[in-house]
């Protein structure tokens, strides 16, 4: 391939990439809304450093002609928006990570899309960034989103901002205009910590102040953009940070050989080290430490290694070998800041799975605190997050797991949140630190237990998780079936959704946010009842698979049916047994099921319960068999 290389390069390439070795790296990402030119401008960058493939600037000339929207002249955005299927919208979808390289330095950037619901984009692309690079259009100011990314940006932890204030060509290089842009953002980003902020006014379109200093501007006399980037000193986050290292597999090639790969993710490590398993506290020490090329005696910050121990101990994928004298927390709750991506808000109560660098463990936000006002960062009470908003919150974890505060170590202190029925990460957070409630409170060992219990009633506790419409039959089919089995001499109890709400789930009402709690609260009870030994009857609309599957996860394999009473939603309307369906149809009812609100309805019940011309003894009966049958 051909390759057009900086003019500095001699033929001697070995020469020339051990140069470049000893350059120091600075990471950086663009943000900003859609229009505000962070394409063109990372385009711009590529090729003034003269770091375009030939054969790339081939197919650009090629593609402005054809797709450009900036007529004869080469669209720079082209260069960066590489996917037909950008092109194609207009708009910028993902994050692409560019390398380019001047005399002084390497940079890293991630292209990150500023259309208003891509705040995951920006995220993901941020976390290991040292500057972010927000770009405004002259024209329009400081927009909101301007707020959101700047906030987002020292939230995770970037200390470093540019401000480019873009297309002043089109504001006829008004320093006024310029002036008053950044006395804004000056204004707005004051509290949020950043190390430095420095103001450049550009043109990414004609390149002015972004490699070469602007003589339309002669009243600026600062750095141009490439100038600052290669200057902003960048501290080392990492130095001085105690060892970290995610084991990400373990090595095994023979017996004779047992290893564990990862990367570090902070501190460094020697031979003869002693180390410590997080969470197990086991300890031993580093006998080797082998790379590609052989064994070293050292390892640092990025360096992807696999340690070999001095002793044969439990360790494996999701493990993380620590300093000793700096051991991470361990904890199955904490406080975190979330940011939400989906569509879907992210609701209190509501399992999600929570991933960090090393574990993957089903989570529920216990509490959300506050959310934060992007614009006067005031704490504002809220019920749910939506998509781009920020929230703090507690998060309890099925399992515990090891981590830092994000503050003290980007890599091992933050988590995404992934959805468990689309697999879609859905929000990101930042760990603030652990809840000392966490570590205060034991579960106490019982003597007399769940075993005991049911055998003293000779039966198997379980859970018959009834769910469907209002007016579907759950409650009388419900009800005759405890009847039956009462009969045969079982030790039941029915959990009645109509009835805890008039006690102990009285303060819900039907938003979203309320039923996600109202079942979660049942599922805890009806987790106590089995544990008392009991046959359980559950029977709530429970309208949403998310929270039917967190009350499965509660109890062991087997113990939770599900019985799925499907009365089709004509039916229910037509017998309406409480005159609800008239109400929430004459818009007396907000949120009412199958009318303004969604039933989501089970895709593998253990029961499913066709009720159209079935009375509800056959119904029990089809319930009964199916028990017996186990
Ligand atoms: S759930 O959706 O949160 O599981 P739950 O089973 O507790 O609902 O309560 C449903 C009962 O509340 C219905 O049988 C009906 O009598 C009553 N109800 C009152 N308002 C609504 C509403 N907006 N949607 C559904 N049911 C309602």
């Amino acid at each position: 391939m051909n390759v057009s290389v900086p003019a500095d390069v001699s033929g001697d390439m070995i020469e020339y990439l051990r140069e470049q070795e000893k350059k120091s790296m600075l990471r950086f990402l663009t943000c900003g809304s859609v229009d505000d030119g962070k394409s063109t401008l990372i385009g711009r960058l590529l090729y003034d450093t003269k770091l375009i493939f030939e054969d790339q600037l081939a197919t650009l000339e090629r593609d402005s002609l054809k797709h450009g929207t900036d007529g004869e002249n080469i669209d720079f955005a082209l260069l960066v928006d590489g996917l037909e299927a950008e092109r194609e919208q207009g708009i910028t979808i993902d994050v692409a990570y560019r390398f380019f390289a001047t005399s002084k330095r390497k940079f890293i950037v991630a292209d990150t899309p500023g259309h208003e619901q891509y705040t995951r984009n920006m995220a993901t692309g941020a976390s290991t960034a040292d500057v972010a690079v927000v770009l405004v259009d002259s024209r329009q100011g400081i927009l909101r989103q301007t707020r959101r990314h700047s906030y987002i940006a020292s939230l995770l932890g970037i200390r470093h901002i540019v401000l480019a204030v873009n297309k002043i060509d089109l504001m006829d290089y008004s320093q006024d205009v310029f002036d008053k842009i950044v006395a804004d953002y000056m204004e707005f980003a004051k509290d949020l910590g950043f190390g430095t902020i420095k103001p450049i006014p550009m043109s990414a379109r004609f390149g002015d102040n972004v490699t070469m200093a602007s003589p339309k501007m002669p009243w600026y006399t600062g750095p141009n953009l490439l100038e600052h980037l290669e200057t902003v000193p960048i501290e080392n986050d990492y130095a001085g940070k105690p060892f970290r290292f995610p084991v990400q597999f373990v090595v095994r090639p023979n017996l004779d050989f047992r290893g564990f790969a990862g990367q570090v993710a902070s501190g460094s490590i020697a031979t003869g080290d002693k180390i410590t398993v997080a969470k197990s506290g086991q300890q031993s020490t580093v006998k080797e430490i082998v790379v590609h090329e052989g064994s070293q005696k050292t390892a640092g910050e990025g360096e992807a290694v696999t340690i070999v121990l001095a002793d044969q101990i439990d360790i494996s994928r999701g493990d993380m070998l620590v300093a000793p004298e700096a051991r991470p927390h361990v904890a199955d709750q904490f406080q975190a800041h979330v940011i939400w991506f989906d569509a879907q808000p992210m609701i209190p109560g509501r399992s999600y799975i929570l991933r960090t660098e090393v574990d993957s463990v089903s989570a529920t936000i216990t509490t959300l605190k506050h959310q934060v006002n992007i614009n006067t960062f005031a704490h504002e009470a809220a019920k749910h997050l939506n998509m781009n908003e920020v929230g703090e919150c507690n998060i309890s974890t099925q399992s515990p797991i090891a981590f830092d505060a994000y503050k003290s170590n980007r890599v091992t202190g933050n988590f995404v949140l992934i959805d468990r029925f689309t697999n879609a990460t859905v929000g990101a957070g930042m760990i603030d630190h652990p809840l000392r409630r966490a570590s205060n409170v034991h579960w106490q060992a019982m003597e007399v237990n769940k075993t005991a219990r049911a055998e003293l009633k000779h039966q198997t506790p379980m859970v018959l998780w009834f769910t469907g419409f209002s007016g579907s039959g759950k409650s009388t089919i419900a009800n005759t079936l405890e009847k039956l089995l009462h009969a045969q001499g079982k030790h039941t109890f029915m959990l009645d959704g109509d009835n805890i709400r008039h006690g102990l789930n009285r303060d819900l009402g039907f938003d979203n946010d309320d039923r996600v709690e109202n079942i979660r609260r049942v599922s805890e009870v009806a987790k106590l009842m089995t544990d008392a030994g009991l046959v359980v009857i559950v029977s709530f609309i429970s309208p949403f698979r998310a929270e039917r599957q967190m009350a499965r996860d509660l109890f062991p394999e087997g113990e939770f049916v599900e019985v799925f009473v499907d009365t089709p939603l004509e039916e229910c309307i037509k017998r309406d047994p409480k005159g609800l369906y008239k109400k929430a149809q004459a818009g007396e009812i907000a949120n009412f099921t199958g009318i303004s609100s969604d039933y989501e309805a089970p895709e593998n019940p253990e029961v499913h319960l066709h009720t159209l011309g079935h009375d509800p003894e056959a119904l029990a009966i089809q319930i009964e068999t199916y028990l017996k049958k186990r």
